[in-house]
């Protein structure tokens, strides 16, 4: 192993500050000894910070439509070929009820930015589940008002995802060219202004993105003292300006959830369908490398292969998602799986 690498290790196990040239040390490990010893790191730290139970998550894919054109995505406006649909506030509801029933604690609600489901709607769908089950509600519909993150609060919901995507503000601006880097971070402090659970993101591997990118994405989220973590590998769609490029690299990504976990702590992080989306073993590797929550999917099953963000997106059902955790000898989650702050 380096010596740069093991100065960066050694710090990384005081639990010391990571600077930017740490965690892009940390990112370059060779593979091998190396990312061996930044995996068990991160395995030693997960333990010890959010123990040995894996949460469950329920993610419902409401809706496949969306108004914008992320150049990465298969959902993109422009994607004339995707079939789409929509489930109704009543189909909502009732899988709700469906996920509490077969264990869920957490439901997350994610669609594309469909003004189809306005803020009346969804708030009393929100209120609805709340009133009627003991789920946690964790929504994931894109940028809104703060009017109407404030309403979804109010109506009872406790988490929100949105992935800032990529820090470097001019890749962002050439792949998302339809949101504004300020506004999407404006969004994310807002949520946690308004005391949700925060969940933000990057992909790993986007056309241009170098290592120092990549850094600057983990302290990102450290700075913002966000609640979740979901980073995957960027995988190319046929049907996106995108379909030409390289994949992101399942080592790399890995080392970007361990970096993750060694720099956030306490955070809960999913092992991502993009990841196993990219390799067989990806989720049980994440979950090796710092990550503790798993989302089977929960939606429909003949929307399923609509809700395309990528192609060939894994599966995961909950007995899937059951046996694996004991196979890895963890547990499954048993209370609502919030964060547990320890300072
Ligand atoms: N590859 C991997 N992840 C993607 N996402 C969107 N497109 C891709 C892709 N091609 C992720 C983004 C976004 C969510 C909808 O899915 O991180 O937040
Ligand atoms: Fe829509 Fe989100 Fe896909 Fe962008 S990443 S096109 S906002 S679903």
């Amino acid at each position: 192993m380096k010596q740069d690498f093991l100065n960066a290790l050694e710090r990384a196990q005081q639990e010391k500050n990571m600077s930017i040239d740490e965690m892009m040390i940390l990112l370059s490990a060779q593979e091998g000894e190396e990312t061996g010893a930044l995996f068990s790191l991160a395995n030693k730290i997960r333990h010890k910070y959010v123990g040995e139970e894996v949460h469950l998550r329920g993610l419902l894919e409401i809706s496949n439509y969306c108004t914008r054109n992320c150049l990465y995505c298969g959902l993109r406006l422009d994607n004339q070929p995707l079939v789409r649909y929509r489930m109704t506030e009543e189909e909502i509801i009732d899988t709700a009820y469906r996920a509490e029933h077969h264990g869920f604690k957490t439901i997350v609600l994610q669609s594309g930015e469909d003004p189809y489901y306005s803020t009346d709607m969804l708030e009393k769908m929100i209120a609805k589940i709340k009133k009627e089950t003991d789920l946690v509600v964790t929504l994931s519909l894109g940028e809104k008002d703060r009017e109407d993150y404030k309403r979804f609060r109010e109506a009872g919901a406790n988490r929100y995802l949105l992935k800032h995507e990529i820090m470097n503000p001019l890749i962002f601006k050439k792949l998302k060219p339809d949101s504004l880097w300020r506004e999407r971070i404006q969004c994310i402090a807002w949520l946690r202004e308004l005391g949700y659970e925060v969940g933000s993101g990057c992909m790993v591997g986007l056309p241009g993105q170098s290592l120092s990118d990549l850094a600057q994405d983990i302290l990102f989220m450290k700075r913002m003292n966000v609640d979740m973590v979901g980073i995957g590998p960027f995988i190319p769609h046929a049907q996106t300006p995108l379909k030409d490029e390289k994949m992101g690299d399942l080592t790399l990504t890995l080392k970007a959830v361990a970096v993750s976990r060694i720099v956030l702590k306490d955070i809960n992080m999913p092992a991502t369908t993009a990841i196993e989306t990219i390799h067989p073993e990806g989720r049980k590797r994440a979950l090796e490398a710092g990550a503790n929550v798993l989302m089977p999917n929960i939606s429909p099953v003949e929307n399923r292969k609509h809700y395309e963000i990528y192609p060939n997106k894994a599966a995961l059902d909950l007995e899937e998602a059951k046996k694996l955790i004991n196979a890895l000898g963890r547990k499954v989650g048993q209370g609502h799986g919030n964060r547990m702050k320890r300072n």
